[in-house]
């Protein structure tokens, strides 16, 4: 049985898709402080299964020590955390409390109960802003740019640490870059809780009317059009990524980094463009200044993921803009 933390969230809805569809059984805890229970109903609506669901806060050891005491867990995936760099940079008690404990908590539990694989959800914002373009697993790290990144950061010197204490331990730390889109049958996707953070939530809410124009934070950025380049990655193909993750930490041992991208740059405007083909619709903008913290391009190379665990991203950036669309339109106020 494979356990999900933050399981009822966008990322991992669509990845207790993918599990469920490549035959594992799927327990979620998640406390749905940023996300809603109905999720998992949507996953049992496009797979036939509803995964077990515990209203569990992973930072809450006596409730997640119950749920591996009722449930025979082999491995896993921890999603559960608190997400939003701008918030982070208000809230730093919040955000360190909050991801850390529930990482060294998860770790304690596990350990008690002798389950020795993990995939952790890092991300690409744990790369140091002075690197050149693409991202290696060998980039440089830390020097996080917000305290959101530092909790990846420094969950992931935890992971490393137990790996060298216990080499019976299997954890494998994936570095996701921009995740986007929705699954193709519109019932899960991105449900972003007030203002969205993100580029591409922000850019469905204009299009379905919700908010009246984008702004485009900068576009005198070296770049092809002056605005902002990332590694925007299907989130079924990452989701998919992570049965793989699971298989790979089932057959080893060791810590191991992947980073999970498409290894393409898309700029802001691409996006804009891509999202008025998929909706058919204007999407209004103006530019305004810079946002503090941002780098001009971040893409990844993702040959060690091909490689090793046999992964490449199968969407492009058409098909994410056209799947984020199709969620968005059939549920204008996400999951609510
Ligand atoms: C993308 C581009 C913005 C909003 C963050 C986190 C990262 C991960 C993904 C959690 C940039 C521009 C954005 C807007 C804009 N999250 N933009 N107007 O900053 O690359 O990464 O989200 O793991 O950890 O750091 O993603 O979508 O916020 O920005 O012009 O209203 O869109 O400047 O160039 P980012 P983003």
């Amino acid at each position: 049985m494979i356990l999900v933390t933050g399981g009822t969230g966008f990322i991992g809805s669509h990845a207790c898709v993918e599990l469920i569809n490549a035959g594992f059984d799927v327990v979620v805890v998640d406390n749905l402080v940023n996300s809603h229970e109905k999720s998992l109903d949507r996953v049992q609506q496009i797979t036939g299964k509803r995964p077990l669901f515990f209203n569990v806060d992973v930072c809450d050891e006596k409730a997640l020590d119950d749920v591996f005491s009722q449930c025979s867990i082999d491995s896993v995936i921890h999603f559960a955390g608190l997400k939003a760099v701008g918030e982070s940079v208000q809230k730093p008690l919040e955000y360190f409390s909050n991801n850390l404990d529930a990482s060294m908590v998860l770790c304690k539990v596990m350990r008690k109960h002798n389950v020795k694989n993990l995939v952790f959800s890092s991300s690409a914002t744990v790369y140091s802003g002075d690197n050149t373009m693409p991202l290696t697993e060998q980039s440089k790290t830390g020097n996080c740019t917000n305290p959101y990144g530092w909790t990846k950061y420094m969950g992931e010197q935890i992971f490393k640490a137990l790996c060298v204490a216990d080499s019976d331990l299997s954890i494998v730390l994936l570095r996701y870059f921009n995740p986007v889109g929705a699954h193709e049958s519109g019932l899960i996707g991105e449900d972003p809780q007030g203002i969205p953070n993100n580029l591409m939530p922000y850019v469905s809410q204009v299009a379905i009317g919700r908010r009246d124009h984008l702004t485009v934070f900068g576009d005198d950025y070296d770049t092809p059009d002056g605005t902002g380049v990332r590694d925007y990655i299907h989130v079924v193909d990452l989701a998919q990524a992570h049965v793989l993750a699971v298989r790979y930490a089932q057959n080893h041992k060791g810590c191991e980094v992947f980073n999970i991208g498409t290894g393409k740059g898309s700029s802001v405007l691409d996006i804009v463009h891509a999202y008025e083909k998929a909706c058919g619709k204007k999407i209004p903008y103006v530019i305004g200044p810079r946002r503090a913290g941002d780098l001009a391009t971040v893409y990844a190379d993702t040959k060690k993921a091909n490689e090793i665990l046999g992964f490449k991203a199968k969407y492009d950036l058409e098909r994410m803009c056209a799947d984020s669309w199709r969620w968005q339109s059939m549920n204008p106020k996400g999951f609510e």
